[in-house]
């Protein structure tokens, strides 16, 4: 039952029995039963003489009523009645406060398991800051048994140097602060420091004193550092994306260079290839026209045959430059016999031009390899042996091409001055020159690798491969040929 009913209905049944005591004229006072009823409900009334003073209340209603009633048997039976009635009342008053305190035990001893039986620290601090109560769970977590802690100050579990913490505990605990949860650093008996989340609660007593405030106090060491780690990883992960972002964007950066050189170059050679048009077949052109006006304004009956011979010389000539520019531009053996007959074509041509003992080595070269590898490899070697020919003051020049199941190698290796390849790559990266990169970014977009190496005083040897997908693997031959001029 409520206890507000029962505040409302001990009133209500005193005074009813009291009334039907008075008024009924029986006199032997049966209507204590009421009374006893009364007492009864006090058992749900939280005040602990509540049962008691229900008693007194009607001990003095049943004396009152045998004053008032009207008496209806001889007095000495009527006063013996009062008496029986009235000592039952206060036997019940007795057994209904037995009962409750044996109900308050019970609970108290719940209470009491509960707070054991808690994984978490409970302890209940004095107003100076001492410790009352220590559950197992606070044995558990700091390493203090109870004996050791009751009795001993609340700042031993608060490390030395949370000066602000410690006054805070204290100021909290003399009921100085507004009570609160909150995260903090505890110190244990064997030293270590452990993250805890803290709950403060008042204690007050029955009078609603101040008399300190209990405190549950949760170990969150591992949630703590579950959120360390996930910092990190976090962290980590930034790191990651910014360098990423760094890589691309300087990725980025030398591909616009290097798209900007290559612009720059083709309009160069674009100027060249005008300018030799200009300049030889132009010239060509212009003597052959002249050659030709003499013939049309020639007199009748000169010899024509001095003036048609120079103009069929300066045709062959013409046809001569023509071919060669278009060769430079893009020679057609490339397309038409294929790779091997095409450096095989091209070196001999630049040995003779410069003078070089040239080995060409072709292993297994039976098919056709892809175009795409095909154009780039003789690009590369196009700008290799210009490069030789400018700088290498070479002799020898080496060119192996050679195909096994999986790959197209291509090695090109002169035994000329040679260079410092890390200082010549930063002048190429800084907008000096466009050969090496070019070399290098024609390889990798045609899905290969580029290796270059050089020393000073020990020639140059560059090294491509090319991996071949199944479909473009066909039987190699095994042939190999060694062309010298
Ligand atoms: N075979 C080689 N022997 C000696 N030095 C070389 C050789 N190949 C390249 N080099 C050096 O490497 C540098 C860079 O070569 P790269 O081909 O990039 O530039 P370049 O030929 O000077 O100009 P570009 O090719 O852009 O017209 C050259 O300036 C040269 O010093
Ligand atoms: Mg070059």
């Amino acid at each position: 039952m409520n206890s507000n009913y029962a505040r409302v209905l001990i009133p209500l049944i005193l005074a009813g029995t009291f009334i039907i005591d008075v008024f009924m004229p029986w006199g032997y006072a049966v209507w204590v039963i009421g009374d006893v009823f009364a007492v009864l409900l006090a058992l749900w009334i939280e005040w602990p003489i509540a049962p008691y003073i229900v008693a007194a209340v009607g001990t003095v209603l049943v004396q009152v009523g045998h004053v008032l009633s009207f008496p209806g048997i001889p007095i000495d039976i009527a006063v013996f009645n009062r008496i029986v009635g009235t000592a039952l009342l206060w036997v019940a008053a007795c057994l209904v406060a037995r009962a409750r305190k044996a109900k308050l035990d019970d609970a108290t001893r719940r209470l009491g398991a509960i707070v054991e039986s808690s994984s978490d620290a409970i302890l209940s601090v004095t107003p100076d800051g001492f410790v009352t109560t220590w559950n197992a769970g606070a044995e558990r977590i700091f390493g203090y048994s109870a004996t050791e802690m009751i009795g001993r100050s609340i700042l031993t579990i608060i490390p030395v140097h949370l000066q602000r913490d410690r006054a805070w505990e204290l100021a909290t605990v003399r009921g100085a602060h507004d009570i609160h949860t909150y995260d903090a650093v505890r110190l244990t008996k064997d030293g270590r420091y452990i993250d805890v989340s803290v709950t403060l609660s008042p204690l007050k007593d029955d009078v609603g004193q101040h008399v300190g405030v209990s405190n549950v106090i949760r170990d969150i060491s591992e949630r703590k550092r579950g959120e360390a780690l996930l910092h990190q990883a976090h962290e980590a992960l930034e790191r990651k994306v910014l360098e990423r972002t760094a890589e691309l964007s300087s990725a980025n950066n030398s591909l616009r260079d290097l798209s900007g050189r290559l612009m720059h170059v083709q309009e160069e050679e674009r100027s060249q290839l005008a300018r030799d048009l200009h300049d030889e077949v132009g010239q060509l052109l212009t003597a052959l026209k002249i050659d030709l006006q003499d013939l049309q304004h020639g007199e009748e009956g000169q010899p024509l045959s001095g003036c048609l011979r120079d103009s069929l010389e300066l045709v062959d000539c013409l046809l001569t430059q023509v071919r060669n520019l278009a060769l430079d531009l893009r020679p057609s053996i490339l397309d038409d016999l294929g790779l091997v007959s095409a450096l095989r074509w091209y070196a001999n041509r630049q040995a003779e031009r410069n003078g070089w003992t040239l080995s060409l080595s072709v292993v297994g070269m039976g098919g056709r390899v892809p175009v795409p590898i095909e154009v780039t490899c003789f690009r590369v070697v196009q700008e290799a042996l210009t490069n030789t020919a400018k700088y290498a003051r070479a002799k020898v020049i080496d060119l192996t091409l050679c195909r096994q199941d999986e790959d197209v190698t291509l090695i090109i290796q002169d035994d000329g001055v040679g260079f410092d390849v890390l200082s010549a790559r930063r002048r190429a990266q800084g907008g000096a020159s466009v050969g090496l990169l070019g070399m290098e970014e024609r390889v990798r977009l045609a899905g290969g690798s580029f290796v270059l190496s050089s020393l000073p005083g020990e020639g140059t040897r560059i090294e491509l491969s090319f991996p071949l997908t199944e479909q473009e693997q066909i039987q190699p031959h095994a042939t190999v040929e060694a062309i010298s001029p």
